[in-house]
């Protein structure tokens, strides 16, 4: 297969959605070859996301993978968290052990610079699927890096679903639209997965009972964390099941043709409280800005799942 495996970094807020995205690149070696995974303060506080980060890699086995503390806060804002949706821990559903495998000591924003810096320009890509305080970090503090991004994957914004946090705005961006700001406009290859195709992969009964059928210890644990983690959308939304936001990232760089979207122009709100963090999408091509992001609006939900238990039941 050309081009794979995929060097990669998953900047991550864990996050049971989150952790379905780390087992589906941890179990699918052939494409994803993941160099490391950065923490970012979102869903829950930094604390938690570097620890959470750890848990799902010794879930799955591979306590070899290196974890690093990113960003603690926004750039500009106080830290907005996501309790409600992924509980106390942000991990809530099942009880794990604290992590004995090690934190990394560099901060995560060096580690993406000296990554960047290290590897050959042009073959690595950042898929951040949290606020993007710690990529729009690091660009900043090395300029010289955004040339060698092979390309950013993220999860996050809206244009059709609008409002998850606000009724303008997603999480990942409302969180820190300042550093979502500065990542639009980098001029960086940019893919985006907003909630238009997130809120297209739903974790049905069928699609839980698959993982409830492996019959083990991994299948245990995510039955617990999704089991969880849909409540949130069930009962904002009345859907038939959680949206499974954060894999569909991994997915689209294993088997891309499963999505479909436009490449637009994105701009992002900054300046007005009501609509902070909004992904004003120019879906129309109304206006004469240049587009600077592939933004994905359809999603082939059974294709998606039929990968992501295949590849999830690899580690079992
Ligand atoms: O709005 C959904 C996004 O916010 C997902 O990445 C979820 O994990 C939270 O970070
Ligand atoms: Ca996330």
């Amino acid at each position: 297969m050309s081009g794979f495996p995929r060097k990669i970094i998953i900047d991550t807020d864990p996050g049971q959605d989150d952790a379905m995205a780390i087992l589906l690149a941890l179990g699918s070696p052939e494409e994803i070859d993941l160099l490391g995974i950065t923490a970012v303060a979102g869903n829950v506080p930094i604390a938690r996301t570097s620890e959470n980060a750890r848990k799902i890699c010794e879930v799955a086995g591979r306590p070899d993978v290196k974890v690093f503390a990113g960003c603690d806060r926004p750039l500009a804002h106080t830290l907005v968290t996501a309790e409600h949706v992924h509980g106390k821990t942000g991990l809530d559903g099942i009880e794990l052990p604290v992590p004995t495998m090690p934190l990394q000591a560099q901060h995560g924003v060096d580690f993406i610079i000296e990554t960047l810096r290290s590897e050959p320009s042009g073959t690595v890509t950042l898929c951040p699927m949290g606020p993007l305080t710690n990529i729009a970090t690091a660009f900043e503090k090395a300029p010289d890096i955004v040339a060698r991004v092979q390309e950013v994957v993220l999860m996050g914004g809206a244009y059709f679903e609008v409002g998850n946090i606000t009724p303008a705005a997603e999480f990942n961006i409302y969180v820190d639209p300042e550093a979502a700001e500065i990542v639009f406009k980098s001029g960086v290859k940019l893919t985006v997965m907003p909630l238009d195709v997130t809120h297209k992969v739903l974790v049905t009964a069928p699609r839980l009972q698959v993982f409830k059928d492996f019959g083990n210890h991994l299948g245990d644990v995510v039955a617990g964390w999704l089991d969880f983690f849909e409540r949130f959308d069930i009962e904002k939304y009345g859907s038939e099941g959680g949206p499974l936001h954060d894999p569909t990232v991994i997915a689209w760089l294993i088997r891309p043709e499963l999505f479909s979207g436009r490449l637009i122009n994105v701009e992002i709100e900054t300046k007005s409280d009501l609509t902070r963090g909004m992904t004003v999408a120019d879906w129309w091509g109304v206006t004469d800005r240049p587009a600077n992001a592939m933004f994905m609006n359809e999603a082939d939900a059974e294709g998606f799942f039929a990968l992501l238990t295949e590849r999830v039941r690899r580690l079992a």
